[in-house]
């Protein structure tokens, strides 16, 4: 695969794992280039990381659009003038409207921190712990029109650390840096042959 893959990531918080994946794009371990990061949320701290990473921002408020529809139109268009091939959501905590999904059939990715289909929605590792689970994990899985719902492509299994929600959550997110930019690959690798 000689050419990058070009991407978009999409995320809501924190961007660590917006971190990992850019990493990794920078070591050539993922034969991709982040064209942008796309998030709803422009005071989160993934516009610092990609800044001092000189990753283009773009922050698209779905309360400036009187529909879905018209926020999801918006979208499409940054994305296709950018040239993006792929999403990768990234603690996106959004539901992908129809628009969004016909314009990337089958090309938008996203990282789960639960094995699915346990754990859907918001606060998974809170929802784990809730129901005192020892063993929850990360689910890497294409997108759909259900909420976390959509083909499994990787799962890694984790284990709950006392009930303690902070401990399991680092221990999910060392395993979502790793399993997610190795899932793309393939995933990339697979599709560039295809
Ligand atoms: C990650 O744990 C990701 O799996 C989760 O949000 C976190 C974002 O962390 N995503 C979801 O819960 C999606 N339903 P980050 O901002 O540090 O990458």
């Amino acid at each position: 695969m000689k050419e990058k893959v070009k991407i978009a990531v999409f995320a809501s918080g924190s961007g660590s794992n917006f971190a990992a994946l850019e990493n990794a794009c920078r070591e050539g371990e993922l034969n991709a280039e982040i064209a942008l990061v796309m998030t709803d949320k422009p005071a989160a701290f993934v516009v610092e990381r990609a800044k001092q990473a000189a990753v283009r921002v773009v922050a698209v408020e779905p309360k400036a659009f009187p529909t879905k529809k018209a926020f999801e139109k918006t979208v499409i268009d940054i994305l296709r003038q950018a040239e993006v091939e792929w999403i990768v959501l990234a603690g996106y905590m959004r539901l992908i409207g129809p628009d969004l999904l016909a314009a990337f059939p089958s090309r938008i990715v996203n990282i789960h921190p639960s094995l699915l289909p346990s754990f859907p929605g918001k606060d998974a590792i809170g929802q784990a712990i809730a129901h005192g689970v020892k063993v929850t994990g990360v689910t890497v899985h294409l997108v759909d029109e259900g909420m976390d719902t959509g083909p499994i492509l990787a799962q890694e299994a984790v284990r709950v650390v006392d009930g303690n929600t902070e401990m399991t959550a680092q221990s999910i997110h060392a395993i979502e840096h790793v399993i997610y930019k190795e899932t793309l690959q393939k995933l990339f690798v697979a599709n560039a042959i295809n």
